[in-house]
């Protein structure tokens, strides 16, 4: 005991430490967060607003405002905003583009309006923003993805 127990709880704590200074890790994005008997309703659902500029810029305002998105999902869109590095699972990263390919506006409209059970991500549909808002904000967050 003694010397070698304390080194192992050092590196212990050490290995605890870095991992909440990292951060925790994104639940696999690429699985629905719909559940399967709503799904299909999920996916036909349209965003009514085309992501024009004028529709992307007022999904910024709410995003980075009011609907205080940005605390957790981050300014850039990474997933690292303040609050949500607290959190298990991390926020999304919607700069990941394999995750935009994999979602309908509709599946995202979804978790805004019934929040993604078990994680951070609370229902916010009419607690923050309006149906309206969601989809201007949707538009938004995907501009974050930049390439393929
Ligand atoms: C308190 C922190 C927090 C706030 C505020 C927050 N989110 Fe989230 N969000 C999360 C977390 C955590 C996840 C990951 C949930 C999961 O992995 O299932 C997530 C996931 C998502 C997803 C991905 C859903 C999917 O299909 O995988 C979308 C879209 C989303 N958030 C939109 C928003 C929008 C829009 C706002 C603001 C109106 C917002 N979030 C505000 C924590 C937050």
């Amino acid at each position: 005991m003694g010397y070698l127990s304390r080194l192992l709880g050092v590196g212990a704590a050490l290995v605890l430490l870095s991992a909440s200074v990292v951060g925790a890790e994104e639940r696999d994005p690429t699985k629905p967060r719909v559940p399967p008997d709503q799904l299909a309703d999920a996916k036909a659902k349209k965003n009514p607003f085309e992501p024009t500029a004028d529709s992307i810029a007022k999904g910024k305002a709410l995003y980075e405002g009011k609907g205080t998105c940005f605390n957790c999902h981050g300014k850039t869109g990474k997933g690292d905003g303040p609050a949500g590095a607290m959190l298990n699972p991390s926020p999304r990263d919607f700069t990941n583009c394999k995750f935009h390919k994999k979602r309908k506006d509709g599946e995202l409209f979804w978790v805004i309006k019934n929040g993604s059970p078990g994680t951070g991500m609370v229902s916010l549909i009419p607690a923050a923003i309006t149906e309206e808002e969601a989809w201007h904000i949707i538009n938004y967050e995907r501009s974050f993805c930049k390439g393929e």
